[in-house]
């Protein structure tokens, strides 16, 4: 068995590709290593959706370079949104490159490390498919570890907001055929896993470009059947998507997590224009004010970016305001970075200074900070069902999460890992919950302690 260490940037679909990776290599004799020093085939996945991706990838790619030539034959590619994007504009750049993969081709790994091992080729692959059975491997889902696993339904994204990089580099939306993400989930749970998390870029718009395929919230319900399953969660919605279909699927469906990340970008009705987003700041109150009306327990999270070219300081308060009024639970917040190929870098001057845009990201998380500490608390005393899925940074607790998406670290044993508890809350931060395991749990815990001795 040879050995591979694969790096990961960016988002949770690229952490999946990460996965199938791994997969793809292990049929052809890898194995995973934590080291890049012991590797015999070193990979980055890459991410270019905001600021400095391509600087990481080549100082990342630089401190590979000494472990090529320490020892021979060591192969290095580059996969994901950067390779998609450079194609073999990288390998003119980076003389220790030996191959670049883009988004739709994690298939054509194993040929092109032969043809690396064979030939010395330099081998490019960066093509776009339509039929989604590239995303398809032939014995299924074989890497999973621990409770929760990714399964990606979609790739690519038909929308066209003025900043994002994703359509040029993920293509258009290809949806995967139902019966095989739902084989997929049934394999999952036959190996331990109790929750998914749905994968694509607009998760509503799923099977909309495929002829005769069930719609999202279909899909869901189909899901949801799925026996030893306990949790769905998925991501991301488009807030223009959001039908009433679906939100109907949050009020009945058991399964489907009381979370939803919904991003707004903005508060302010001229930049949602400029961002091309397609809904105005009314119009995605109401989305939210009706979710809220059939399942009041929904958490909610979203993507807010500042700076965006022309965003006057009146219309940075609409974002501010709009945080107060919809209190989400957790936001996610960037400055804007103007995109190649993109066309709000085609359209607009990146007017707003790095200054302005710093100092507005910090105004944005202290307001946000504010709610969630208010929101946390206000956990306190409740009784919530909460995943474990690891150590916390502390060792001696364990941390998980509610359905709510919320991060709970709790006194318990590692054995606890893998299991759904449920732990009464004692204690919150910003960030995270602090519980302790009920009565009962901690009576089988005793339990499983005194079998161990
Ligand atoms: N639908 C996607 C969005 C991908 S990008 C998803 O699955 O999450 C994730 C977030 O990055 C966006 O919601 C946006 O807030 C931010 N982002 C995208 N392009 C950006 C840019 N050019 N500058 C700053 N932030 C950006
Ligand atoms: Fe990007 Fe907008 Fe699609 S943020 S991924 S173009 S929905």
């Amino acid at each position: 068995m040879k050995k591979m260490y694969i790096q990961t940037y960016g988002c949770q679909m690229n952490q999946y590709d990460s996965e199938r990776i791994a997969q793809v290599m292990g049929r052809a004799n890898y194995t995973l290593s934590d080291e890049p020093a012991n590797a015999d085939l070193l990979l980055l996945n890459t991410c270019s959706v905001r600021d400095k991706a391509e600087q990481k990838v080549y100082s990342a790619l630089g401190s590979w370079r000494e472990i090529k030539q320490q020892k021979s034959g060591v192969i290095i590619g580059v996969g994901g949104c950067v390779a998609q994007q450079e194609g073999d504009r990288l390998l003119k750049r980076i003389a220790h490159l030996d191959l670049v993969f883009g988004t739709h081709n994690i298939h054509k790994l194993p040929e092109m490390i032969e043809q690396v091992e064979s030939a010395r080729a330099r081998p490019v692959e960066i093509a776009f498919y339509r039929d989604a059975s590239y995303m398809e491997d032939p014995d299924g889902r074989t890497h999973v570890q621990g409770a929760k696993a990714f399964v990606t339904i979609m790739q690519g994204c038909n929308k066209v907001c003025s900043f994002c990089i994703v359509p040029h580099v993920r293509g258009r939306e290809v949806s995967r055929p139902s019966e095989k993400i739902i084989a997929e989930i049934k394999s999952l749970t036959t190996q331990g896993v109790k929750e998914v998390m749905l994968l694509g870029q607009n998760v509503n718009s799923y099977g909309k470009t495929s002829a005769g395929e069930i719609p999202f919230a279909e899909l869901l319900q189909r899901v949801d059947a799925v026996e030893g399953l306990s949790r769905i969660r998925f991501t991301t919605s488009h807030p223009q998507d959001l039908s009433e279909d679906l939100i109907e699927a949050y009020a009945t469906l058991d399964k489907v997590c009381e979370h939803l990340h919904l991003p707004v970008q903005s508060g302010s009705d001229s930049v949602l224009v400029r961002m091309r987003r397609g809904y105005t700041r009314s119009e995605y109150l109401g989305r939210i004010d009706r979710l809220r009306q059939r399942c009041p327990e929904v958490a909610l999270s979203t993507d807010i970016i500042v700076g965006f070219p022309g965003e006057t300081e009146d219309d940075f308060e609409r974002t501010l305001e709009l945080l107060s009024q919809v209190e989400y639970d957790e936001i996610y917040s960037f400055m804007y970075s103007p995109r190649i190929q993109t066309v709000s870098a085609k359209l607009y001057n990146d007017d707003v200074l790095e200054e302005k845009k710093k100092e507005r990201l910090k105004q944005v998380q202290n307001v946000q900070q504010e709610i969630s500490l208010r929101k946390n608390k206000q956990k306190i005393g409740r009784i919530e069902e909460v995943l474990i899925d690891g150590h916390s940074r502390n060792r001696a607790q364990v941390m998980g999460r509610t359905r709510s998406n919320r991060i709970v670290n709790i006194v318990g044993r590692g054995n606890l890992i893998g299991e759904m508890v449920n732990a009464r809350i004692i204690a919150a931060t910003v960030n995270s919950l602090v519980g302790e395991l009920t009565i009962e749990e901690t009576a089988s815990e005793i339990q499983a302690q005194g079998e161990m001795v």
